[in-house]
């Protein structure tokens, strides 16, 4: 194989034993994730935009079986010969796929399958570890360092397809119990100012980032403020209770229309019981919190509360602007709140809690460059019809988030733990 031509290399230093951890910690995280789940948790699938836990599983394990074992360790047979079928999520350039939405109808291979797949994969993914010549097998770390933030991204999404589930569920099933915290009242908001001038994006220095980070270059901004917090539930309320669902003139005309279709009036999973909103957590069923972040709301929605509060959303450049100097904490998955929450840090809350919408569409920086291969398919072919979203959210891992880390997905999409910050 040819080395991947981008220029977000690894360190060359990375030695087979802290590779070897990493992948081990890893692929331990991911397990462990499940462990509060039954075995009919793992199979259903409640939206065709959501995967079922056992897909997750199995698609993050063929992803290392596919790009690392069957290229580069000799002797290696692909466990089943259909689970390049069952388990390639997009890849065109391998083969054939099983259609996304119907993932769920899978009752075979089973969980136990899986979990036989998976220690197959970590038994042979080990031998290749240990083969690894720092010196001389660059593209082989890279790969294996590109699958662990593969599969730290599917962690989130194992959660958020997990929630989803679980809201459908009249009995409101905990997945677990809620953090024990203080009730905590939100910052105050105020505004981060931001001279015009010249400014450097996307991704440098040493460590990982996707080709989509890349490269850097340089943005001119005119002066701008942004907002020292995300959007609370409360002021989200005051939204609400202002008629923001009923104002045709606040919102885009495709959100005006999904509006209506889907019969939106508040946050996906808001349910209002005796004129009081409660929403579904991974840990229940619960009031709603009017300080912590708003979340699970679309892009839609995102714009109309700017609208509606003579603001706007930030531009991707400005978000990373703001966040680039600030220490990389907040609530993330580490924390294990796995709920937004009014917390405020040194961070302004930039990272963690919510991913936030920006009014930036997903396209390529200039210069942009995927990478060699298949692998060229993980991110470049995505870069239309989406917007970009920052910062992490409360079920990211905390290794996995960046300033320049860019997230992606469509207007009207709102399962992701999704949320806003104001600018002006
Ligand atoms: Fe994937």
């Amino acid at each position: 194989m040819n080395a991947p031509a981008t220029s977000h290399t690894l360190t060359q230093t990375i030695d087979p034993a802290s590779l070897h951890d990493s992948y081990h910690s890893v692929r331990t995280t991911t397990t462990g994730l499940c462990s509060p789940l039954a075995v009919e948790d793992y199979v259903i699938q409640s939206a065709p935009e959501c995967s079922p836990a056992k897909w997750h599983l199995a698609h993050t394990t063929w992803f290392f079986e596919n790009f690392l074992l069957l290229p580069l360790l000799p002797g290696y047979r692909a466990f089943h010969p259909q689970y390049g079928y069952l388990f390639n999520s997009y890849y065109e350039t391998v083969g054939t796929f099983f259609p996304r939405p119907l993932r769920g109808l899978l009752s075979r291979p089973t969980v136990e399958d899986i979990s036989a797949y998976r220690a197959h994969v970590d038994h042979h993914m080990a031998a290749l570890i240990a083969r690894i010549d720092p010196s001389r097998d660059a593209d082989a770390i890279q790969r294996i360092v590109l699958g662990l933030h593969h599969e730290q991204q599917h962690q989130e999404l194992l959660l958020t397809d997990l929630k989803n589930l679980l809201a459908l569920n009249p009995l409101h099933p905990v997945y677990r119990a809620p953090a024990v915290a203080g009730r905590t009242r939100a910052a105050p908001a105020s505004w981060l100012e931001f001279s015009e001038g010249l400014y450097d994006i996307g991704f440098e220095g040493e460590g990982f980032a996707f080709d989509n980070e890349t490269p850097r270059h340089r943005a001119f901004l005119d002066g701008f403020a942004i907002a020292s917090r995300p959007v609370t539930n409360g002021d989200y309320l005051e939204f609400m209770a202002a008629g923001g669902y009923r104002s045709a003139a606040l919102w885009l005309s495709d959100g005006w229309r999904t509006v209506n279709e889907a019969g939106w009036q508040a946050p996906l999973y808001w349910q209002s019981v005796d004129s009081q909103w409660f929403h579904t957590t991974l840990s229940g069923f619960l009031l709603v919190d009017p300080e912590a972040p708003v979340c699970h709301v679309s892009y839609f929605e995102a714009d109309a509360f700017a609208r509606w509060a003579g603001k706007r959303l930030p531009s991707e450049q400005e978000w990373e602007v703001a966040a680039a100097s600030l220490p990389i904490e907040g609530n993330l998955l580490d924390s294990e709140q796995l709920q937004p929450s009014a917390a405020g840090n040194a961070s302004h809350q930039f990272f963690g809690d919510v991913w936030e919408w920006t009014s930036s569409a997903y396209s390529p920086y200039p210069g942009f460059r995927p990478l060699a291969g298949s692998l060229g398919e993980y991110n470049g072919k995505f870069m239309v019809s989406q917007l970009v979203l920052r910062g992490g959210s409360c079920v990211t891992p905390r290794s996995h988030i960046r300033a320049s880390y860019r997230n992606f997905f469509y207007p009207r999409d709102r399962w992701q733990f999704m949320g806003l910050r104001l600018a002006r």
